[in-house]
C-alpha cells in the first residue's frame, strides 16, 4: 500500500522509485564502497534503504542513528560493537576475538582507546569472512548526521580504506549535515573517497496526482478527481505529506484528511523549526526574519539582506548572512536555485507565515 504514516519497508509499496531503488542495488552490488542517499525531508530515503536492505543477503547491519542514547564516542562506539557483536555470533564469526566481545557482552566498560581497537579487529574479522564467501558486508546508517559529534565518519574513513569487502550506505534527513559527514566537505575525514550518491526528489505534479490516484486504487476507491487536484495543491509533491493524506482520506473525508495533514504536518515542521533555533537562539530573529521573507516569495540574496536590514533596523555582514541562509540549507528548510533562495514546501511556509512569529 502507498498510503501510511511511517517508513515503507517493501518496495511493491514505494510509488516510483524504481530508477532509485535500482541505482541503490546496483551500487551496493558492484564496486562502490561508500553510498550516500540524499534528499529533501520526508522524500522517501528511508523508506529506499529499508527496501533495499530487505532483500541482501544476511551479511548487513542497520542501524538507526536515532536509536543511540548518546551522542558521545563512547556511546557510538558502544552502540556499534553490541550490534556488530550479536551479527558475529548469529554468524559464528568470534573467532581470535570472542573474548574481548565476551567481556563488553557482560557488561565491561571500555575506554574510547580501547574501543577504537576492538571495533576495527570486529570489523577485520567480518571483512575477511565475507572475502572468503565471496560476498560483502554492509552497513546502513540511517541519520547518519548525527554521528559527526562523536567523530565516528573518522572511523568510517579508515574502514573505507582497509576493508575492501565492507560497504556503507549512509542517509540522513538533515541534507547539508549529511553532505559534510559524508566527505563532501576538505575537512570531513571521509573527503577524497569515491562515493556513489543516490538523491532522492519530490514528486513532479502529474506523479504526485498519479500517486495518490493509485494509492486510493489499490484501497479499492476512486475520489473525485477536484479532491485529488486540491490535495496536491495543497501540499505539493512531497511524499511524506501525500501519503499521510491518503492514509486519512481512506477513513475520513477528503476536507478532514486534508485539514488534518497540514495541521499535523504544519506541526512537525514546527517542532523542526524549534529544534534547530534551540542551538541557535543568539540569531533566532534573524532566521526567522529570513523564513518569514521567503515564505512570501522566492529571492535572490541582495533582497534577503534589504528584506533584514528592514525588519531588523541594522546591516548583516555578507559573512553572516552566508551562514544563516547555509544553515537554513543544511537542514532542508529553504533551497536554492538560479540564484534564488525559496521554500518549496507549502507546510513548512505555514508553518513560518502562520506561527505568528
Ligand atoms: N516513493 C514513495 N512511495 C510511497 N510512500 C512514500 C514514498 N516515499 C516516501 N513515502 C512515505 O513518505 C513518508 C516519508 O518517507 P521516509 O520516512 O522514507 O522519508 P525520509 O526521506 O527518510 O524522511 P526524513 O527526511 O524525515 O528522514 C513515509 O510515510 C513513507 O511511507
Ligand atoms: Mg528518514
Amino acid at each position: 500500500m502507498y498510503f501510511g504514516v511511517g517508513p515503507k519497508e517493501h518496495k511493491k509499496d514505494l510509488y516510483g522509485f524504481d530508477r532509485e531503488y535500482a541505482e541503490l542495488c546496483e551500487a551496493v552490488s558492484s564496486q562502490n564502497r561508500l553510498i550516500i542517499v540524499r534528499g529533501l525531508r520526508r522524500t522517501g530515503k528511508t523508506s529506499l534503504l529499508n527496501s533495499v536492505y530487505a532483500n541482501l543477503p544476511p551479511s548487513k547491519i542497520f542501524i538507526d542513528a536515532r536509536e543511540i542514547s548518546g551522542k558521545g564516542s563512547s556511546e557510538v562506539y558502544s552502540h556499534f560493537i553490541t550490534r556488530l557483536s550479536a551479527y558475529m555470533r548469529s554468524r559464528n564469526i568470534l573467532h581470535n576475538i570472542a573474548g574481548a566481545i565476551s567481556s563488553v557482552e557482560l557488561g565491561v566498560k571500555l575506554s574510547v582507546q580501547r574501543q577504537t581497537p576492538l571495533l576495527s579487529a570486529m570489523l577485520s574479522e567480518i571483512d575477511a569472512q565475507a572475502g572468503k564467501e565471496k560476498k560483502t558486508f554492509c552497513i546502513f546508517i540511517d541519520e547518519a548526521q548525527m554521528l559527526k559529534q562523536s567523530g565516528f565518519d573518522a572511523f568510517l574513513a579508515f574502514a573505507y580504506d582497509r576493508f575492501k569487502n565492507t560497504k556503507t550506505v549512509l542517509a540522513g534527513s538533515e541534507i547539508g549535515l549529511l553532505d559534510e559527514f559524508a566527505g563532501e566537505s576538505s575537512r570531513s575525514p571521509l573527503y577524497g573517497r569515491v562515493k556513489k550518491t543516490i538523491t532522492t526528489r519530490k514528486f513532479a505534479r502529474e506523479a504526485s496526482l498519479d500517486f495518490l490516484r493509485r494509492g486510493f486504487a489499490q484501497a479499492g476507491k476512486k475520489p473525485a478527481e477536484a479532491q485529488v487536484e486540491e490535495a496536491v495543491d495543497s501540499l505539493d509533491g512531497t511524499a511524506g505529506w501525500l501519503s499521510m493524506y491518503g492514509f486519512y482520506a481512506l477513513s475520513e473525508s477528503h476536507a478532514s484528511a486534508l485539514a488534518k495533514t497540514r495541521r499535523e504536518g504544519t506541526k512537525i515542521v514546527k517542532e523542526e523549526i524549534n529544534a534547530f533555533m534551540v542551538q541557535r537562539r543568539v540569531a533566532e530573529r534573524q532566521y526567522l526574519a529570513i523564513l518569514s521573507a521567503l515564505a512570501t516569495e522566492p529571492l535572490a540574496w541582495s533582497k534577503i539582506r534589504n528584506y533584514l536590514e528592514i525588519r531588523l533596523g541594522r546591516g548583516v555582514s555578507d559573512s553572516r548572512l552566508f551562514a544563516y541562509l547555509s544553515a537554513l540549507e543544511s537542514y532542508g528548510f529553504i533551497e536554492k536555485d538560479g540564484g534564488r533562495y525559496f521554500i518549496s514546501d507549502p507546510l513548512i511556509k505555514e508553518a513560518v507565515g502562520g506561527s505568528g512569529r
